[in-house]
């Protein structure tokens, strides 16, 4: 009872620091690294040599392994669960591989042989990490899967993300609603659209796509929603890793060919960072106000919102990254010391090896309707980082 209540103070403190920081982690006000989060931070902080037995992670260290700090998003997934994790007492060493496969497999490989308590991975390429996962294994480390899953491996243990088909359904839906398409179709109307979606190596990326054609799949086969490209299936649209020059580019030739004649009226993006590239490409093609299209995102990053705000993006998708590091914290607790986490899914995410007993945050949608209740009054960002 004594260690419970120790467990829920620490937690509790691990939420108070994070709330004090006024926005979760999320100070970066541009996209470059913070601080907190080197990528060669490779060394085991003080926060555990307390040496206070009754803290969970007393002794223990976790091995985080981040993707990129080329988008904020992952700056602060990095920060919150650095924070909340000492705060429950154990050692961090987190790193990020800026999007380079081999430069993660070796910092993987680094944190097996430094035999780390547990992993907590969101992977680059959520298929390549198979060798370095069962070495993880082999040297009884259990991992931890965040925010993408890691495929073709049974080494994962548990997976912490948001609802990822539901984020397209999110996305799909806002456009049905503010384009009003039953209105449009039956009056006969129709806007165009193009597609920007995920990388193709990660999982979160097709799920996104199939929740988007679940809902806009019937506008398009009746002509009010038209495609110009033609490119509307999945490898079509997918961008490597994420990349915000290639969704410029694409944007770029889509509107000197397909719309040098007609305005291109909805950007379909599955993610800010191709928000941002198309707002480049649409600037330089002599978009304005009165010609402005919908353009959809995800992740609400500070500068997505602050395009939300001038209006130069239309809508993004909140994925509370503290609560997503809350929920992945506990994992972290239970594999490590041989207690149950809180899951709701265990039909979903399947690995291809194994289905992957999960915990799914709910994504929302933010625009410039519920930003401020959303995001100003849930503590996320403050008003004068959005003001800035
Ligand atoms: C995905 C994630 C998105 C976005 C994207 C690019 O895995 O679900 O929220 O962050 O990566 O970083």
């Amino acid at each position: 009872m004594k260690k419970l209540l120790a467990v829920l103070l620490a937690l509790s403190m691990a939420f108070a620091l994070v709330a004090c920081g006024g926005n979760g982690g999320n100070n970066t006000a541009d996209n470059t690294a913070n601080n907190t989060n080197n990528t060669g931070d490779n060394t085991a902080n003080n926060a555990g040599d307390s040496g206070d037995a009754e803290q969970p992670g007393a002794g223990k260290t976790v091995g985080i392994a981040m993707p990129t700090q080329s988008s904020e998003r992952w700056i602060n997934d990095g920060a919150n669960m650095k924070a909340q994790l000492e705060a429950l007492g154990y050692e961090v060493v987190l790193q990020y591989a800026e999007d380079d496969v081999q430069m993660q497999v070796s910092q993987i490989e680094n944190m097996v042989a430094q035999m780390v308590d547990c992993l907590v991975i969101a992977a680059v390429d959520s298929g390549a990490l198979t060798a370095v996962e069962a070495q993880a294994k082999n040297a009884g480390i259990p991992i931890v899967a965040y925010d993408r899953l890691l495929m073709d491996t049974d080494a994962v243990s548990y997976y912490a993300s948001f609802d990822n088909k539901g984020v397209g359904t999110a996305i799909a839906e806002y456009i049905v609603e503010a384009k009003d398409l039953e209105g449009a179709r039956a009056a006969g109307e129709s806007y165009t659209i193009e597609f920007f979606m995920g990388s193709p190596d990660d999982n979160n990326a097709v799920l996104l796509h199939q929740g988007i054609m679940e809902v806009l799949q019937p506008y398009l086969d009746d002509g009010t929603l038209v495609c110009k490209t033609g490119r509307t299936s999945f490898d079509e649209t997918c961008i490597l890793r994420w990349s915000q020059e290639t969704a410029q580019q694409w944007c770029e030739n889509y509107l000197s060919g397909f719309y040098a004649d007609e305005d291109l009226d909805i950007v379909c993006s599955a993610f800010d960072g191709f928000a941002y590239g198309c707002r480049s490409a649409l600037e330089s093609a002599g978009y304005t106000e009165e010609n402005w299209p919908l353009i959809t995102g995800q992740d609400a990053e500070l500068m997505a919102v602050k395009n939300i705000i001038s209006g130069k993006q239309t809508m993004s998708i909140y994925k509370d990254t503290r609560l997503l590091a809350e929920k992945c914290v506990t994992m972290v607790n239970a594999v490590v010391n041989g207690t149950e986490p809180e899951i709701n899914d265990t039909e979903t995410y399947d690995n291809g090896v194994l289905v992957v007993p999960s915990y799914l945050c709910t994504p929302v949608a933010v625009d410039i309707n519920n930003y401020e209740e959303l995001l100003i009054d849930g503590g996320y960002y403050t008003a004068e980082q959005l003001a800035e």
